[in-house]
């Protein structure tokens, strides 16, 4: 298994290109099921996620062409696919596939709309939470699909199709919505969703699925009125850039100090991080090509924050943060109120010499002058990412194992910061 090895100290100068949002490329490839046309993504990023679903995707007959990247191409723009689901060949999406990526269970709307018919197997448990789907239930049920759960899997049929209806979601839920949104699109008539989630992802989808010839209006916001199509034809669309990964990236710099560029950024996708980052005392400026984030000597202040769906702070920085806040100079406290369990972060930043308390969904995190370097664990994809942060800024060699987590959202991470300066390096198990 790889490994990183980082030394900690040096500042970050220089330009990171941003990649394709990892969380709007997997939903819109999903999305290629619901027609026979072909469906065209341009800037999707090369991670094990998008690898791995696309793998299920082919298990359901779709056909994907991927185009190289062009030499002397814009770096931050990703590959391009072409999605084909000509024929749906299976409706069946099986445990192995599902347990691995939970947003493989989203194909569960498209198969209902398209087919009539689907077998997808329960996401099962996960290190942050025990992330149920009933939301995801609820949204298909009063769109006409009849469930039921069978030994670990969703049996869902229709044998009349999907028609539109009026779901009122009682809590956010980011999959729930992209899961109703992709099967209200081939629905019968108009969907509404009220207290759908707002994320800039699902607005991507949202953009992508009006290409393909659904109506929708109020993008962005709480409430989706969607006019359903018999049919979807194919279009051409670009994925967003990674806001989580411009937030991380934001926070390594403000970490370890220096003055970077992150190019192709949206700073809107970001006004609450960008806001909570201002706040440590972190100049930050929005300009044409991106953020530019940059810390110059400045002590780090102390900020207090809660997760929330967006606008609000994403439970998906937060992790980030706290590796942030171990530097400030006093004390910070970090609300988690999406995941109940998304703190295995703690335990290892507390290995580095971070002093942190928790208490519930609460961290109280008291800055210290230096953290040293030491052997960590990576436990999920946000959290190996904060140790990676407060690697950086901690004194010697810190060695981050089970980099596999990292690899399944961050595209090409060590390069991009060793680009900058980092003393970084993987090392391959062999
Ligand atoms: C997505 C993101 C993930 C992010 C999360 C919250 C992708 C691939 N993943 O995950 O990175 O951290 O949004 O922004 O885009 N819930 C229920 N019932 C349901 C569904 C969800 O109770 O049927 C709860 C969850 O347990 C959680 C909360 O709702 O407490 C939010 O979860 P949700 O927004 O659905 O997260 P995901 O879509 O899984």
């Amino acid at each position: 298994m790889d490994r990183i090895k980082i030394v900690g100290g040096g500042r970050l100068t220089g330009t990171i290109p941003i990649s394709g949002a990892k969380n709007a490329a997997l939903p819109l490839m999903i999305a290629s099921m619901l027609t026979a046309d072909r469906l065209t993504l341009k800037n999707v990023p090369n991670l094990a996620d998008v690898n791995l679903l696309a793998r299920i995707l082919r298990n359901h007959g779709v056909d994907l062409a991927v185009d190289g990247k062009r030499s002397g191409g814009p770096s931050h723009l990703g590959e391009t696919f072409h999605l084909t689901a000509r024929d749906i060949v299976d409706t069946t999406a099986p445990y192995e596939m599902v347990s691995r990526m939970r947003a493989s269970f989203w194909v569960l709307g498209p198969l209902i709309a398209r087919m009539g018919i689907a077998k997808v197997s329960l996401p099962g448990g996960c290190a942050i939470g025990t992330r149920p789907v009933d939301l995801h239930l609820q949204g298909l049920k009063a769109l006409g699909a009849e469930i039921d759960i069978d030994r670990g899997y969703v049996l869902a049929k229709a044998p009349k199709g999907l028609h539109g209806a009026r779901i009122v979601f009682p809590k956010v839920s980011v999959g729930a919505t992209h899961n109703v949104l992709l099967a209200a699109a081939l629905a019968k008539g108009e969907t509404l969703i009220e207290n759908a989630a707002r994320e800039p992802e699902v607005g991507d989808v949202a953009d992508c699925l009006v290409k393909m010839g659904a109506r929708i209006d109020g993008i962005g916001t709480s409430t989706l009125r969607i006019q359903g199509r018999d049919r979807l034809e194919g279009a051409v669309h670009t994925v967003l850039p990674d806001r989580i990964e411009a937030g991380t990236f934001a926070m390594a710099v403000a970490a370890t100090g220096g003055d970077v560029m992150l190019a192709g950024a949206r700073a809107t996708d970001l006004t609450t991080a960008l806001d909570a980052i201002r706040r440590t005392g972190v100049e930050i400026t929005e300009a044409d090509e991106g953020i530019r984030v940059a810390r110059n000597g400045a002590a780090l202040e102390p900020i207090s924050i809660e997760t929330q769906p967006f606008p609000g702070f994403p439970t998906d920085l937060q992790a980030q943060l706290m590796a942030l806040m171990t530097r400030a100079r006093g004390t910070s406290v970090i609300r988690e109120t999406i995941f109940e369990n998304r703190f295995m972060h703690v335990q290892e930043l507390r290995r580095l010499g971070a002093d942190i308390q928790l208490h519930g969904d609460t961290a109280t995190i008291k800055g210290v002058r230096t953290l040293q370097g030491a052997p960590v664990m990576a436990t999920d994809l946000r959290a190996s990412v904060s140790l990676v942060i407060a690697a950086l800024t901690a004194e010697g060699e810190t060695t981050i194992n089970r980099v596999y987590h990292l690899d399944r959202g961050f595209e090409r991470l060590e390069e991009k910061l060793a680009r900058c300066g980092a003393d970084i390096e993987r090392q391959s198990a062999g």
